[in-house]
């Protein structure tokens, strides 16, 4: 997004802002469909669960990866007027409840749709068969995740020694298990993360189809890479290995499902914030504005991620702080960027802050989150 329709927007709506653009999101919705002909896009709502973006990617035609009970129902919202068969073949073909655990009231909601779930544990397993019992089941593969900014593993996945006998335990409960699912970890550059995960999952299929198991569905969840720098792989590149490994291991019929969020949204996203303090700390300039690590820069904590701040003003570049509002010292969003000598009341910008970002903000502090506008909708 120009600098010049940035600032005409914070001068329109006011700081701090947060200008989600359609145009970027249609973008990289197009760029994964092609590199990823086989591949069904499940959109990872959590990254941001704005329902104008959910209804971008509805009418690019796109399924859903929905975490919570409140996310199914945003989704829903766009397909509640359907007609009763339409609305849960699109359930059923377009939704997947992609959380290993579940609340017993959520189960309870979800069962009258007959949606597609993961489980990753055999606890999981009695909930559903007495809660939603007339759910699919997608089985959750713990993966490495080596190398990813958002380490995964150490919460959800079943070792891939159980797979099978977790399978045959949900199939003892009566429920039908479609495939198998993994997560890579988050902004994943290493690709062997990928190949290592379709691997033991073709194991995992060879087993459970030679115990009577007919697995007909792979998940190779999100993971896929947002440009932050030149260091990222590139994603044509990552995608052709993916592809490989997955034609060669499985068959034509097998459906291939993924839940990017990142990749789809991190760089429609960019935060306009106003300097409101200034002051010389440690030998360092520090500019103090309107946004920070509780509300749009969220990421910096919960996401592990890094934002560059540039200015509106060309200058000097010299060291500097950059504070959020709050009265908290956590409230940092950066100790080293380049910035030349600003006014307060002139504004700063981040770029590719789309992802884990307004969707963590909180109002710590009485502040409010970030204004959003959307453009080229
Ligand atoms: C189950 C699941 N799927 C998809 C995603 C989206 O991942 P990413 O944003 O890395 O594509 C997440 C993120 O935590 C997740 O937990």
């Amino acid at each position: 997004m120009n600098q010049k329709t940035l600032l005409e927007l914070v001068k329109k709506h006011g700081s701090p802002l947060f200008v989600v653009d359609h145009a970027e999101l249609r973008k990289n919705y197009a760029l994964f469909r092609k590199h990823f002909p086989r591949v069904q896009i499940y959109y990872a709502v959590k990254v941001n669960s704005d329902p104008a973006i959910v209804k971008t990617f509805y009418d690019l035609g796109g399924s859903f990866d929905v975490a919570s009970i409140q996310e199914f129902r945003t989704v829903y919202e766009y397909i509640a007027k359907l007609p009763a068969k339409a609305r849960q073949d699109f359930i059923w073909d377009k939704i997947i409840y992609a959380n290993p655990i579940k609340p017993v009231e959520t189960l309870e909601e979800l069962d009258r749709y007959k949606p597609l779930v993961t489980y990753d544990n055999h606890e999981e397993v009695k909930k559903i068969a007495k809660h939603a019992p007339h759910a699919g089941l997608a089985l959750r593969i713990r993966v490495p995740n080596t190398g990813s900014m958002v380490e995964l593993s150490s919460k959800f996945g079943a070792l891939p020694g159980e797979a099978v006998d977790l399978i045959k335990y949900a199939h003892d409960h009566g429920l039908v298990v479609e495939g198998l699912s993994f997560h890579v970890g988050s902004q994943c550059t290493n690709p062997q993360n990928y190949i290592q995960a379709i691997h033991l999952c073709a194991n995992i299929f060879a087993e459970a189809k030679s115990r009577g198991f007919t697995l007909k569905l792979l998940d190779i969840g999100g993971g896929f890479p947002a440009a932050y720098d030149a260091t990222v792989p590139k994603f044509s590149a990552l995608a052709k290995q993916i592809n490989q490994e997955i034609d060669r291991l499985f068959p034509k019929e097998i459906e291939i499902l993924a839940e990017p969020g990142r990749f789809l949204v991190a760089s429609a996203g960019t935060a306009v914030c106003k300097i409101i303090g200034k002051a010389f700390r440690n030998d360092k300039l520090g500019y103090y504005v309107d946004d920070g690590v509780y509300h749009t820069y969220s990421g910096v904590i919960f996401d592990h991620c890094t934002y560059h701040l540039k200015s509106f003003k060309k200058g000097t570049p010299q060291l500097c702080a950059v504070f959020g509002p709050t009265c908290d010292a956590l409230d940092t969003i950066s100790l080293s960027e380049q910035l030349p000598d600003l006014q307060i009341g002139e504004y700063l910008y981040s770029e590719n802050i789309g992802a884990y970002s307004a969707a963590s903000s909180t109002h710590f502090n009485g502040f409010p989150p970030a204004t959003v506008v959307h453009v080229n909708r």
